[in-house]
């Protein structure tokens, strides 16, 4: 057994200063539960940063890095996806176990990478990569090995729910509240991932492969953000007794899986719609354990480099046992993972919120009531509010799920209607039962 375990940190952003950190206030903790003392001997760094302990080495040569003989494991905190890509690759390629954070990497070329470490005999290891310091890919590949998994419904953004709850809780409206989130750090100076919803993708397509058994496939992910997402809808959806949150989910389904990305209007009871500010929370529907929450911090110094020193410590166990790999990377052992089809959005069935807004006539509610029976739409709730000053009438429909292709063909014929006046506004809507 090795007295020593040496890591690489390579990028001293927010991620990797937060590794360093934890290494330094931690130190006996980690030691105790290892056996081992880990020491960071080298930093990938552009810039030279004096605030680091001497003795370790800075370069920004990360390919000499990830390649030196000294170095165990590698925790690449970088980000982007080329030059991640390429030290990964050399890492695994010169048989180094590898920590990494990066969800947007992994989903798109995830595959890729994780075959290549199962060829050289390595583990990419993966944790800080899915709702920051809430082990859920421990927890859907370990701890719920034993289960079935049926769907996974996940708060997986921290920007995009601070959001959608100043909206719901303040009634501030969108653009407002997402300059506040940039001047708080929450969100990136273009926040184009966050609030478009691909950042939230890029974790489903992770977390749909570890819960199903399936390889990684974002593209197939359906992705909606919460941009048009107007505070009328909010105020609205809270008089229904409903909260919106922009959810990521993985359904098991008939004829394949449905993976999507959407605000979602979801019962106000419920769990997952008390998660507020930039709190992340997954809720996993498996069989035989039922539903069970995970919740806490899903972005941040702390919470991120937990998740990559637990990663680490397992490692270490792998290192320990001198066996090249444990638990397969994405949970099943990759001959057994399945080509079950994922669901084109036609396919796909939920409950939905419509907002109408209509001329005040004779027989438009009729009009419309008769379209969605035709449509084999079931209605669960409607509301009519007072005229603006307009004239216009907002009715707002809830319905039952229906399947996509449905409810597309019936807002067609809703739109066509004379005395509707603008384009249906449609929220898809799930029970989580
Ligand atoms: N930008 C992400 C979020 C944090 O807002 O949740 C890291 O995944």
């Amino acid at each position: 057994m090795k007295d020593k375990i040496n890591i690489a940190v390579l990028g001293l952003g927010t991620v990797g200063t937060g590794v360093v950190n934890l290494l330094k206030d931690n130190a006996v903790e980690l030691s105790r539960r290892s056996g081992h003392d880990i020491c960071i001997t080298h930093v990938g760094t552009r810039r030279r940063r004096d605030d680091i302990d001497p003795t370790i080495k800075q370069s920004d040569d990360l390919m000499a890095i990830a390649a030196d003989d000294d170095v165990d494991i590698v925790i690449e905190v970088i980000g982007g996806k080329s030059v991640a890509k390429d030290v990964i690759i050399h890492a695994i390629k010169h048989k180094k176990h590898v920590v990494t954070a990066n969800k947007a990497l992994l989903a798109e070329h995830g595959n890729e990478i994780f075959g290549l470490a199962e060829e050289h005999g390595v583990q990419v290891r993966y944790e800080a990569a899915v709702a920051g310091g809430i082990p859920i890919i421990k927890i859907i590949r370990e701890a719920l090995a034993a289960n079935k998994v049926d769907w996974v419904a996940g708060i997986i953004n921290g920007t995009g729910n601070f959001i959608l709850t100043e909206m719901q809780q303040k009634n501030r409206r969108f653009g407002d509240v997402l300059k506040e989130a940039q001047a708080l750090g929450y969100a990136e100076a273009d926040p184009t991932f966050d609030v478009e919803g691909i950042d939230a993708a890029h974790k489903l397509s992770l977390l749909a492969s570890i819960a199903f058994g399936i390889p990684l496939q974002f593209n197939k992910v359906y992705c909606e953000g919460i941009t048009k997402i107007n505070l009328q809808d909010v105020v609205y959806a809270k008089e229904l007794g409903y909260t919106i949150k922009h959810l990521g989910f993985a359904f098991r389904r008939e004829h394949g899986f449905e993976l999507r990305v959407h605000p979602t209007l979801i019962p106000n009871s419920t769990l997952l719609a008390n998660v507020n500010g930039v709190k992340n929370a997954v809720m996993v529907d498996a069989h035989p354990l039922g539903q069970s929450l995970y919740y806490g911090d899903g972005a941040g110094a702390g919470a991120t480099a937990s998740a990559v020193m637990a990663d680490v410590m397992d490692l270490i166990y792998v290192i320990n046992a001198n066996t090249p790999s444990d638990v397969p990377h994405l949970a099943f052992v990759p001959e057994e993972l399945s080509d079950t089809r994922i669901l084109s959005s036609d396919e796909m069935t939920c409950g939905y919120y419509l907002r109408l807004t209509v001329k005040d006539e004779l027989g438009v509610l009729a009009d419309t009531t008769r379209i969605l029976s035709e449509n084999g739409i079931n209605i669960d709730a409607i509301m009519q509010r007072d005229a603006h000053k307009s004239g216009l009438v907002p009715v707002i429909i809830l319905t039952l799920p229906v399947l996509e292709s449905q409810m597309n063909k019936a807002i067609k014929e809703i739109e066509a209607l004379g005395a509707v006046t603008e384009p249906v506004v449609r929220i898809r809507l799930e029970s989580l039962e």
